[in-house]
């Protein structure tokens, strides 16, 4: 092998070595971007991401309309038995008033008055649950 020969020879193994590293690299670095979305999610286990999902999609999450549409709209949205309507600021804004404050509308709605059922027949709503529901109806904070 003459001197010329071997000189070309050199880089060229150096650079189809650098090709290859740099292949693996950049593969490497594709795996590393697909990961979150190649994750594959079991039915019944735990996946990481799926919580926002979980929580924004329904199942037994509650949130204020929900809440109004299943147990308070019911009484509240027509006024039966003199309930304060959704939405009858003034009405509510009064009953605040006597009981010191959405505070202690929600501690009313938590126990029951007279023709207002304990939790407005929400068993299972959280005291966020009624009290979300409640500034939702009065428009008050
Ligand atoms: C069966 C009918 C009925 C349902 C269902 C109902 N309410 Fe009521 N609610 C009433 C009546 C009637 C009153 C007025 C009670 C009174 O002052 O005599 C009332 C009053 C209230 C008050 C004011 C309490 C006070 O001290 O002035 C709050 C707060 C309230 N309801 C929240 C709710 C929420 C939240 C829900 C749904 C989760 C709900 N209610 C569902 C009938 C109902």
């Amino acid at each position: 092998m003459n001197l010329i020969k071997k000189m070309l020879a050199v880089p060229a193994t150096v650079l189809a070595l650098w090709a290859v590293s740099a292949q693996a690299a950049t593969s490497d670095d594709i795996a590393k971007r697909l990961e979150p979305v190649g994750q594959v999610c079991v039915q019944g286990k735990e996946c990481k991401g799926m919580e926002v999902a979980a929580s924004a999609g329904g199942g037994d999450a509650k949130t204020p309309d929900s809440v109004i549409a299943k147990h308070c709209n019911a009484c509240h949205g027509t006024g039966l038995l003199d309930a304060p309507k959704i939405g009858d600021a003034a009405a509510w804004g009064e009953r605040a008033k006597k009981e010191g404050g959405l505070d202690g509308l929600l501690a009313k709605a938590i126990s029951g008055v007279n023709a207002m059922p304990p939790k407005g027949t929400c068993a299972d709503c959280t005291d966020a649950d009624l009290k979300g529901a409640i500034e939702k109806m009065s428009g008050l904070k």
